[in-house]
Order: C-alpha cells, then structure tokens, then sequence
C-alpha cells in the first residue's frame, strides 16, 4: 500500500482503526469507490478537506481531478449552502459515473469542466477561496501558476500525493518513465516553499499533501 511508505504500518493501522467511519451518501459513495478501485482521495485526505471547509466556509472551490465526484460531492456537503464547485476532468471513464454521481447526490452547485486542465485553466478568471489540486502530479508546477493566479488573499491551496510513494523525498526510481514526475513534483515544492506569498506544510498522511496558505500580505524572507 502506498502509505506504508509514507507512514510506519503500525501507526497508519492505529489511525484507521481509530477513525470514525464516513456515514450517509458520502460514506456510500466512498465504500463503493473504493470497491471499484476508482482513486479517489483516501480517508485522512477526504477528513482534512472536510475539516479545512468547515473553518475556511469557502463560497468559491477550484478543484483538479474530480474523478468520479466523490471529494467535490464531500466538499460541497462540508461548506455553507450555496457553494460553488468548479471540478476538472479529463478521462471519460470518470466523466460519465461522475455525472451520476451529481445527478443524484449534488446540491446543484458543482459543475464539471470536461478537459485537460492544462488547456482550460488559462480559461478561467473568477478566483476562488479554496483550490484542491489533485491531478497528474507531473503536472503540479503548471497547475500551481495557473492556482496562484487564480487563488484570493487568505486562500488555501491544498495539494494530494506531493510524494509520489516517497519518491519526491528518496531521488529517483528505479522505472525511468517516473523521472519525470518526481522532478516535476520536486520543482513544484521549492516554487511552493519560495514562494513568499505563500506559507506552506507538508503533512505526511496520505501520499504526502500541502497545505497551504495564502498570504493577506507577502511576508518577507530573512
Ligand atoms: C486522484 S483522482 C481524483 C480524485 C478525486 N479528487 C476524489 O478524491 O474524489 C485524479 C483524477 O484526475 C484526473 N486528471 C489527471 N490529470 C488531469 C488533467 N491534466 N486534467 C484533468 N483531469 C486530470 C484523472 O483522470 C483522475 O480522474
């Protein structure tokens, strides 16, 4: 299991035995997703992003990669009425459950942008108070430019899998073709990490998240 490499086996046991369970729709939705083996966010990512929107009350969420819906549908569940979602996907095998999906548990806002989020994102103007990037992480350093750009002061930018099954933090793997991500995904952590707009940690649950912040003034560096 990828988190095995992130988290001693003891301890990431010891967290799920003692995590309560999701309930009602979501907890469904999760179950069955999970049954698929659709990827979607594991449970400490999915209970950060809840916890983040009910202190944060987002009225506007970016979030890239939307899979089968299951984190856009728990985000609009976890922020005030009225909400609104932009989601981005780009697989048509995702796509069409993830219309289901909508169809049948979304509260009306979440609207799926049908794409590569790398030709639509120069697209979009409107800013948003919560971005959740969640996509091909050889991406992540062109995600983050089109984020910044497009996330408010006092924004948070949350990032999944920033560690690439420990990869981004070990150097490079054995398969040749993951170069490319793990240099990508190291570029995009010191354009984070430097930059001054922005204060960041990386939590190691999960495959390794960022969390961060976005400055209502840039802090200067010492
Ligand atoms: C890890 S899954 C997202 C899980 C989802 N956020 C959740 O927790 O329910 C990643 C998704 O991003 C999509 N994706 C990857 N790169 C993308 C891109 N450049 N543009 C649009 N979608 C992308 C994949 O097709 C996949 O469905």
């Amino acid at each position: 299991m990828e988190k095995d490499r992130i988290v001693y086996p003891y301890i990431s046991s010891y967290m799920q035995k003692n995590r309560r369970k999701r309930s009602g729709f979501l907890g469904e939705l999760e179950q069955q997703a999970r049954a698929a083996d659709y990827p979607i966010s594991n449970p400490e990512t999915s209970d950060l992003l809840e916890i983040l929107c009910r202190i944060k009350r987002p009225e506007k969420i970016l979030e890239i990669g939307t899979c089968i819906g299951f984190s856009a549908l728990l985000m609009e569940d976890s922020s005030p009425a009225g909400v609104r979602i932009d989601t981005i996907e780009r697989n048509p095998v995702m796509l069409a459950p993830a219309k289901e999906n909508l169809k049948r548990y979304s509260k009306g806002g979440i609207t799926i942008h049908e794409g590569n989020a790398v030709d639509l994102l120069p697209g979009f103007s409107e800013e948003y108070d919560m971005i959740f990037i969640d996509g091909a992480k050889g991406q992540y350093p062109v995600f983050f430019r089109e984020c910044r750009r497009l996330l408010k002061k006092d924004g948070i930018l949350i990032a999944d899998n920033v560690f690439f099954n420990g990869y981004a933090a070990e150097g490079l793997p054995d398969i040749r073709r993951n170069w490319t991500i793990v240099r990508r995904l190291n570029a995009y952590l010191a354009e984070l990490e430097n930059d001054a707009d922005f204060k960041t940690v990386i939590l190691p649950i999960s495959d390794g998240v960022t969390l961060s912040y976005r400055m209502e003034k840039t802090e200067n560096k010492a």
